[in-house]
């Protein structure tokens, strides 16, 4: 289907939903004049940052934009992450309220209270003092969906030393990659963790990484699974033994609303990930303000995001900004399917969850397995649901409606990016009428437009935010060139370049249509082609190879892959596996090819740039368009006879 068939598919959806009174009676947002409001980007913030964040010292000036595409937010205002989403709340009523309630995959349950999270934290921020880590100086993260993870993050934050958390399930050498480019000498791992009832052993993966890291000082590892685990002598400490006689007062670093609060790292169109900085101020009031908004977070309210730690949607809508409100919720460490496929529902019925964040990949995934999981379990304890990481196609969104929300929940499905730091296009849930399908409106006080070529704007074209907002990222670490070119010199150096197309319709409704350059949203996990491709350049075997992204009915797309062997290399079956495990190895098992061909060349422009375009229409079955500008065009058909005949189906 050529995109713009998609879209006509996608827009052919015409049911719309308002929201159901007894939610909008008591939203937090149920007031159409926010929009008007958030027309004053000044006034709109400065009032959120001072209603929602605690300040050591007000800042002076709300923004100053003076220098594009450099924004500065809360110039000179002072403040904790930490502070914010621990300590304020000790003093406010909600010290023995659950704040983080953990449940393993084998079923165990840790809950921490406001305070009792507090002492970790405090415990830890200690911990990494005792071993020499400063203000400024950078930590590695690499855990699974474990509650340490939270506390190191907050831990950081405490003391001012930026964290930058990596994917468990990341391989070794991205971890290395990652602590390399951010100049981190400090990781905290674990020694494993459940997947699907086995143990994974993490602590082997990460001092496989360890090996190319440049300067390393310390590892921490925590003790999740009791597997055997080499400890090498004055360089690895058990997390438990250094907290044992951690002291508990720690006072949290005053810092600059500018100061970075975190790195993360993201695929771009480049091997090179792209290290995203944010910072204290404007992310943690941006996290703050979107999550009580578009989550509605009440008092009372059972808050679970699915997503996992490693991906900013952990660090925003897992960690500060839930946080921050001082809400509860539900961290789960396993697979949807362990030990069935009633997990997810046996977690939304015992801890009565009100709140469901998830993706589509899960939803799809929930579809396939059918109604009759969800429909043995009590879920009316749900009252709002959100979706996040790739378009939500509209039967999955009627689906999730109707089999989860009971028909009555509202649904946001709320499109960001890790460089966006919080969500940005999403409807307010006591005022949006909702399509299923869109993400609907930007957040009050943005200015989110579709824009053709030329940047003007358009029905169908790419999507740009006009106007600064709190949580933008500052810039890439180390990399201001890269931060300029990416995502402010597209049009002009006050519009950003987001990356992917959208269509508007003649409501304004904004439907996200997927990525427009070289990445790929597989199970909502964001890769680029480029790091495929490198994989698979990295084996003897071969030559050159073009990675695209194939559209899959549960995981939105999986990676596919077409190969140039070297001369010596012989194609085969068991080849194929081998490169298909290689990539799987270096990169992630998220980055396997579903399928690769084994290609004789690849189709490319008279300038030699492989045209992707026609080997992702030729992978997904597509017409091939224009092939004219195409130096070698009788290598496209070849292709394509090539994957008709050899049916790869990486979509069934
Ligand atoms: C995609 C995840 C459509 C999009 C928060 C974006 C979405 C990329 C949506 C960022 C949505 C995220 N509808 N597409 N609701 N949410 N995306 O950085 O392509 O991991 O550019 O951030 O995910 O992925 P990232």
């Amino acid at each position: 289907m050529s995109s713009k068939e998609v879209i006509d598919v996608l827009l052919e959806e015409d049911r719309t939903f308002s929201p159901p009174e007894e939610f909008a009676k008591d939203a937090n947002a149920n007031d159409p004049k926010i929009y008007e409001e958030g027309e004053d980007l000044e006034a709109f913030w400065a009032e959120r940052a001072e209603e929602n964040i605690d300040w050591f010292e007000k800042w002076d000036e709300v923004l100053d934009w003076s220098n594009p595409p450099y924004a500065e937010w809360f110039i000179n205002g002072k403040l904790n992450a930490s502070y914010n989403c621990l300590d304020r709340h000790l003093k406010n009523g909600r010290k023995n309220k659950a704040a983080l309630t953990w449940e393993g995959e084998l079923g165990e349950t840790v809950t921490y209270t406001y305070q009792t999270l507090y002492n970790e934290v405090c415990k830890f921020a200690n911990v990494l003092k005792g071993l020499g880590v400063e203000k400024g100086d950078r930590v590695a993260v690499y855990l699974p969906m474990i509650p340490e993870a939270a506390v190191v993050m907050l831990a950081c934050a405490r003391i001012g030393a930026p964290h930058t958390v990596v994917f468990a399930g990341f391989s070794p050498s991205a971890l290395a990659e990652r602590m390399n480019d951010a100049e981190a000498s400090v990781v905290v791992t674990c020694d494993g963790y459940y997947r699907r009832g086995n143990v994974i052993d993490h602590k082997t993966k990460t001092d496989k990484g360890l090996e190319e890291v440049e300067k390393l000082d310390d590892v921490i590892v925590v003790q999740r699974a009791e597997n055997d685990v080499n400890m090498e002598e004055g360089r690895d400490h058990w997390w438990h033994e250094l907290m044992a006689d951690a002291d508990r007062d720690c006072e949290p670093e005053v810092m600059d609303a500018e100061d970075m609060l975190f790195l993360m790292y993201t695929s771009g169109t480049t091997g090179k990930p792209k290290g995203v900085v944010h910072t204290t101020g404007g992310y943690l009031t941006y996290a703050t303000t979107t999550s009580k908004y578009i989550f509605d977070l009440k008092e009372d309210d059972t808050y679970w995001c699915t997503a996992d730690v490693g991906w900013i949607t952990g660090h925003s809508y897992i960690v500060y900004g839930i946080l921050a409100n001082g809400a509860s919720m539900v961290m789960y460490e396993g697979a949807p399917n362990y030990p069935t496929k009633n997990r997810f529902w046996e977690i939304i019925e015992k801890y009565q969850v009100n709140i469901l964040y998830t993706a589509p990949t899960a939803i799809r995934l929930f579809m396939k397995w059918g109604a009759e999981y969800p429909e043995s379990h009590d879920l009316s304890s749900l009252r709002l649901l959100g979706s996040v990481g790739e378009p939500i196609n509209p039967r999955a969104w009627m689906w999730y409606h109707e089999h989860i929300g009971g028909g009555e929940c509202p649904i946001v499905d709320t499109w960001w990016q890790t460089e966006t730091g919080g969500i940005i296009v999403s409807p307010l849930p006591g005022i949006t009428e909702l399509k299923p399908g869109s993400a609907t409106n930007a957040f009050p006080s943005l200015e989110v437009d579709v824009l053709d070529e030329d940047g003007n704007p358009a029905d169908s074209g790419y999507l740009a935010i006009k106007r600064p907002w709190p949580g933008m990222l500052r810039t890439l670490y180390n990399n201001p060139e890269r931060f300029e070119n990416t995502y402010w010199s597209k049009w002009d150096n006050t519009t950003y370049f987001a990356g992917d197309g959208a269509k508007k319709d003649e409501d304004g409704y904004i439907w996200v249509l997927g990525r427009v350059d070289d990445v790929m949203n597989v199970s909502g996990h964001r890769l680029s082609t480029v790091d495929i491709e490198s994989a698979l350049v990295d084996h003897e075997s071969v030559a050159e190879s073009a990675a695209v992204g194939v559209k899959h009915d549960v995981k939105g797309h999986v990676p596919f892959a077409y190969v140039i062997l070297d001369d010596k290399a012989e194609p085969s079956e068991e080849l194929k596996q081998e490169l298909r495990n290689h990539v799987s190895d270096i990169v992630s098992p998220i980055a396997k090819p579903a399928d690769l061909v084994f290609a004789p060349d690849l189709p490319k422009t008279r300038s030699g740039k492989i045209m992707r375009r026609l080997l992702k229409a030729i992978a997904n079955g597509e017409d091939m368009g224009n092939t004219s500008t195409l130096a070698n065009p009788e290598i496209a058909e070849e292709l394509q006879a090539k994957v008709a005949k050899e049916e790869v189906a990486a979509t069934k």
